[in-house]
């Protein structure tokens, strides 16, 4: 029994992490459950199923439940297990505009990433499939085909940051994770943007600042211009208009002027 997390870069990964092994660990100390649950020594193994050496995977799959495994990937790159044993999928999306300018300024602010000139150079390098991790339209649409999965839950950065409570509350319900309305709470308050930066210097050390920048929606609208805007509104429409998670990104909402 473990839970997976999925999502592209730089739209929200440390936050929903943070929220998913929060909720963990309080229920699994509630339910005094101290030997499966996530210890000290268990949390030294970075979370992301994709980074780290060759023996990862052994000691991953030695980890008790429950497991809160992290990663970027595509459906086509998890282990097949991942869907035969039915592991609960969250799937975190973020309005593709946002993911691109977020995407653009943690580039510029992590020397070992790629780095562009300018806005310009990192939009056409986007548009174009170059980027570390691959094409977030190709990622919405690949992880279209599993959306209807009854393993899999979504939710958007847009809908976590407009009622946190809500959103919270269904990402412990979607786990099987009971808690109270204080717990619930409690876990809101220490996830929120202001808590997790201010504690980042704690958790990310140097990298705090880069890591928990604004933490909003639309800081697209001070980077794209008209051309952008038009070609990023093109591009949406033909990968992923009319699917299930293009829906569910409120696209006319969050990313129209
Ligand atoms: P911005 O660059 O728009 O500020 P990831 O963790 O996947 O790299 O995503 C980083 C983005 O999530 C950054 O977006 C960051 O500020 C935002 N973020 C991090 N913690 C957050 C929180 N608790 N609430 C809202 N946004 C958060």
């Amino acid at each position: 029994f473990y839970k997976q997390f999925t999502i592209f870069p730089l739209s929200g990964t440390n936050w929903v992490g943070q929220i998913l092994t929060d909720l963990v660990a309080i229920f699994e100390e509630k339910m005094q459950n101290k030997a499966s649950s996530m210890n000290d020594e268990e949390l030294e193994e970075f979370p992301y199923l994709e980074i780290g050496d060759t023996g990862k995977y052994e000691r991953m799959n030695k980890l008790p439940s429950r497991r809160v495994i992290f990663t970027h990937l595509l459906p086509e790159n998890l282990p097949r297990s991942v869907f035969k044993n039915k592991a609960k999928i969250l799937l975190l999306i973020r309005n593709p505009k946002d993911v691109a300018t977020s995407f653009y300024h943690f580039c510029k602010a992590m020397p070992p990433l790629p780095s562009y000139e300018t806005w310009n150079d990192f939009f056409i390098a986007f548009m174009t499939k170059k980027m570390p991790w691959g094409c977030y339209f190709e990622y919405l649409s690949k992880w279209n085909k599993y959306a209807a999965d009854e393993n899999i839950m979504t939710i958007t950065y847009e809908e976590l940051k407009e009622n946190p409570v809500l959103g919270v509350k269904n990402i412990a319900a979607f786990f099987g994770i009971a808690l109270t309305e204080e717990e619930l709470q409690s876990v809101v308050e220490r996830t929120s943007f202001q808590s997790m930066k201010k504690n980042s210097q704690k958790t990310h050390g140097a990298f705090g600042n880069i890591f928990f920048r604004k933490g909003g929606v639309s800081d697209w609208k001070n980077l794209f211009s008209e051309d952008q805007n038009e070609k990023m509104d093109k591009a949406f429409e033909e990968h992923v208009g009319g699917t299930t998670l293009g829906k569910k990104l409120k696209y006319e909402l969050y990313c129209k002027a």
